[in-house]
Order: C-alpha cells, then structure tokens, then sequence
C-alpha cells in the first residue's frame, strides 16, 4: 500500500499521535484529556480501517507532548494503543502503555457514601490492584473500597 494510502489522517510536524485504539474508545481518550476544550489543534478519525483490529480510532494532538503517567491512564480503556512523538515530521518514539499504578477522574466511586459522590469537585482517585486473570480491582483512596474494574461507571 502506497505511503499516500495509508496515511488515512493528515500528518502533523509536532505533537502526540495515539494510535491503535479500539473504535468507540476515542471518545472517552478526548474526555479524559479534556480535548473536547483544548485550544491545541486535534484531529481525530473514527471508526477507520485497520489491518490489527477491524477499525480503529486515532487521536493527534499537535504541538502537545504527553508523559508516560499520563498515557497510561487510558490503558484501561485502550490497553494496545500506541503513542506515539512526533518531532519534525519524524516517529521519535513509540510508546506501548502500562497499566497505571493509579488513576485521576476516570471512573465514579461505587461506594455512594463515599466522599467523592457528595463533593463533586473531588477528582475520584483509585489505585490499580492487578490480580492473576488480568482483571483489574481498583482501591479508593478516600474510602478505601475496592471493586471489580468491569463494574466501575465513567465520571
Ligand atoms: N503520524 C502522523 N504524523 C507524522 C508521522 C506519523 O500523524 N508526521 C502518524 C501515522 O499516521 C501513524 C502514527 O503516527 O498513525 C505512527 O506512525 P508510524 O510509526 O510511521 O506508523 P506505523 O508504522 O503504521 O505504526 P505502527 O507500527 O504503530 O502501526
Ligand atoms: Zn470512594
């Protein structure tokens, strides 16, 4: 396939291209990063084709440069993106993410007497306790619950 065929969203000079993410996820990556509000210039593609998975979702955000802390933070929702740093036209690195130790606003907490739920303005805060069958437990830091990642609904 010819460079012109594949490149199926404009290439940018500087910034962040996360790549790979399962279709429907870029939406969530954008509320995350708070890309629905930015000023920086971001251009998104859904639903395209791809040869890993069936289709896929791209995100890049020009002259924004994110770290490794948080890019992990959407492993749980895109556990085979790639991000990747893009410097003068050139990949200067491919990024395969991690699961988070923690992570800041993602999800609610289940506890409903918990802190986070009757001062809204609190930034939910969780640890990521891996366990043996990849599943994930996360552990509140205000109240200390833990729960199954699956049953965990989006802030
Ligand atoms: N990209 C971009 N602008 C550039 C260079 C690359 O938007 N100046 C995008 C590409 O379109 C691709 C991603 O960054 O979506 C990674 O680029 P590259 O490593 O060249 O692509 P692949 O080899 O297809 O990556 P992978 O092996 O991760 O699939
Ligand atoms: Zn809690």
């Amino acid at each position: 396939m010819s460079k012109s065929n594949k490149l199926q969203v404009e290439a940018i000079k500087n910034g962040t291209v996360i790549d790979h993410i399962p279709a429907n996820a870029g939406f969530k990556i954008l509320k995350l990063f708070a890309l629905d509000s930015t000023e920086h210039r971001v251009t998104i593609g859904l639903n395209l084709p791809s040869s890993a998975q069936n289709t896929k979702d791209i995100i890049k955000i020009e002259n924004v440069f994110v770290t490794k802390k948080q890019a992990d933070q959407i492993a749980l929702y895109a556990p085979q993106a790639t991000v990747n740093t893009i410097i003068d036209y050139e990949v200067t690195d491919k990024y395969a993410l991690k699961l988070p130790e923690e992570i800041f606003g993602m999800f609610k907490c289940a506890n409903t007497n918990c802190i986070t739920n009757y001062e809204p303005t609190t930034t939910t805060h969780f640890k990521v306790l891996p366990t043996k069958q990849g599943k994930v437990q996360l552990k509140c830091h205000y109240c200390e619950k833990v729960f199954n990642q699956e049953i965990m609904k989006e802030v």
